[in-house]
């Protein structure tokens, strides 16, 4: 018996097959653009990730007997707006979760539905980043394509609904719509009225392991799965690297490196950041939370780097080089803000910056600053989430950034805490094919399912005298923002 998991990242979607006790299968991993036309717009193609979800479903099917399926679950990234117009065409490009040309929107919102109402009900002051913004700049901007929109859908919901038929969400991923009563699990129907929102538009919410619906003979045809195979909701990318690395009880939490980082600990009950710094959402476990610090530009940072600054080097060469030099690079600090930030600034203006560049600096440098920024950005992040809740007595760390024992050891010494390497599972797309498993009755339920299928991986320690060195750093580059906040305002309107 085989469950198989779908992760709709923002550089590629990766789908993996796993036996019932998480033994790797098969797997498959097909990349995809991502736009930018303006400073601080992102923009995806759904259909791109369609084609790549048909290709690496094509490849493992291929390697599997599709018979044997118990279920498939899905994980995606979050925020992004799909619609869809009356015959399920795609209206617009997504408007994807980095994506920070709604500033403007933001402040209408705090003030049409009241920051104290947000904060009640969504957890949090409105942000670029969700997908309430979006679409409302789309109403202001765009009101014949709103006009045209009969389905509004986050990413991995446009693939269910494309393998489906039918149109469904799960409560983690719905939690970043800004449009979902967080404490009842079901859309708002005071902010949905307030900002214009049909609820009709919105597709209907359940929790992440519930079998929601079924392949449809079409989309048989096209990917290799049995018609009728099971789909779960499947869950919010962050929300399934939980389940992955079996984050999934009080006091765990995991750090993750993929196009963004996020620190994420589980909690039974919404623990709230009154100035909403973190957010709190609900989890994939059902009827339970967890809340989440965002650096906006994690991998990004590093991809960035490589593509525009040091295009023939590879990541590996690039660590090896970067490892020689002492902490803090040689008084070279980077703010990691390319497409503004969530935690903790909450400012869509921000943007990076490299900080005491000198003749002497080499690419190694620079580098070496761009993995110590993230890893005190990630630290911002880590603060503030051990500071809400539940105390964190268990840290794991995985996604793509995280395989690099440099980085991990780097974010250990910042954080001054262990960290469980997790990066050799499977991640997000493990959790999403738990989902798929429990959905199509393989285990009883998502922390049994864990129980039995995540292991533990290798233990990274801190050093307490790389602690402290960091910890100077790291006090300079808080104060690099604070210094720099008025200026970025000033950017963002020259
Ligand atoms: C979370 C977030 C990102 C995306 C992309 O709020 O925006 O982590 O889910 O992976």
């Amino acid at each position: 018996m085989y469950i198989i998991g779908i992760d709709i990242g923002t550089s590629a979607t990766k789908t993996a097959v796993y036996d019932l006790d998480g033994a790797l299968v098969a797997e498959s991993t097909h990349e995809y653009p991502l736009s930018q036309p303006h400073n601080g717009w992102a923009e995806q193609n759904p259909i791109d990730w369609w084609e790549a979800v048909c290709a690496t479903l094509r490849d493992v099917t291929a390697k599997i007997n599709p018979a044997l399926v118990v279920g498939v679950g899905f994980s995606g990234q979050m925020h992004g707006l799909v619609m869809l117009d009356e015959n399920n065409k795609v209206v617009r490009p997504a408007i994807i979760w980095c994506d920070s040309r709604t500033g403007e929107e933001c402040v209408e919102i705090n003030q049409i539905v009241g920051l104290d109402t947000l904060m009640k009900i969504t957890a949090s002051p409105a942000l670029t980043g969700f997908t309430a913004s979006k679409i409302r700049w789309v109403q202001k901007h765009e009101p014949e394509n709103y006009a045209r929109c009969r389905h509004i859908l986050l990413p991995k919901d446009y693939i269910r609904f494309m393998l489906s038929g039918e149109y469904h969400t799960d409560a983690s991923d719905a939690s970043g719509m800004q449009l979902l009563d967080i404490r009842t699990r079901s859309w708002s129907p005071l902010i949905c009225e307030k900002l214009g929102v049909d609820m009709g538009l919105l597709a209907e919410v359940r929790e992440s392991p519930e079998a929601v619906s079924r392949v449809s003979a079409k989309a048989a045809a096209l990917t290799g799965l049995r018609e009728g195979t099971i789909l779960a909701a499947g869950a919010g990318d962050n929300a399934a690297a939980a389940v992955g690395t079996g984050v999934v009880a009080e006091g765990k939490a995991f750090t993750t490196i993929g196009t963004s980082g996020v620190v994420f600990a589980h909690v039974k009950a919404p623990a709230v950041d009154p100035m909403g710094r973190i957010h709190t959402f609900c989890a994939a476990v059902p009827g339970e939370y967890h809340t989440m610090g965002v650096t906006q530009a994690a991998g990004l940072s590093l991809q960035w780097f490589r593509n525009s600054i040091a295009p023939n080097t590879a990541y590996a060469d690039l660590d090896k080089m970067a490892e020689s030099l002492p902490i803090g690079a040689e008084r070279l600090i980077y703010l990691p803000y390319l497409m503004g930030e969530r935690t903790p600034h909450l400012n869509p203006d921000c943007r990076g910056v490299f900080f005491g560049l000198s003749a002497m600096h080499t690419t190694a440098h620079m580098y070496r600053a761009v993995l110590e920024g993230v890893a005190y950005s990630l630290n911002d992040a880590y603060e503030l989430v051990s500071k809400t809740g539940t105390p964190i007595t268990d840290m794991s760390i995985c996604g793509g950034g995280a395989k690099s024992p440099l980085w991990r050891q780097m974010i250990s010494d910042v954080y001054g805490i262990s960290l469980t390497d997790m990066s050799k599972g499977g991640g997000a797309s493990l959790g999403a094919a738990i989902l798929g498993g429990v959905a199509g009755g393989a285990y009883p339920d998502v922390p049994s399912a864990c129980a039995r299928v995540i292991k533990g991986g290798s233990v990274t320690t801190p050093d307490k005298d790389r602690h402290e060195a960091y910890a100077k750093f790291f006090s300079l580059y808080r104060d690099l923002y604070a210094s720099l906040a008025d200026d970025y305002k000033k950017l963002s309107v020259l």
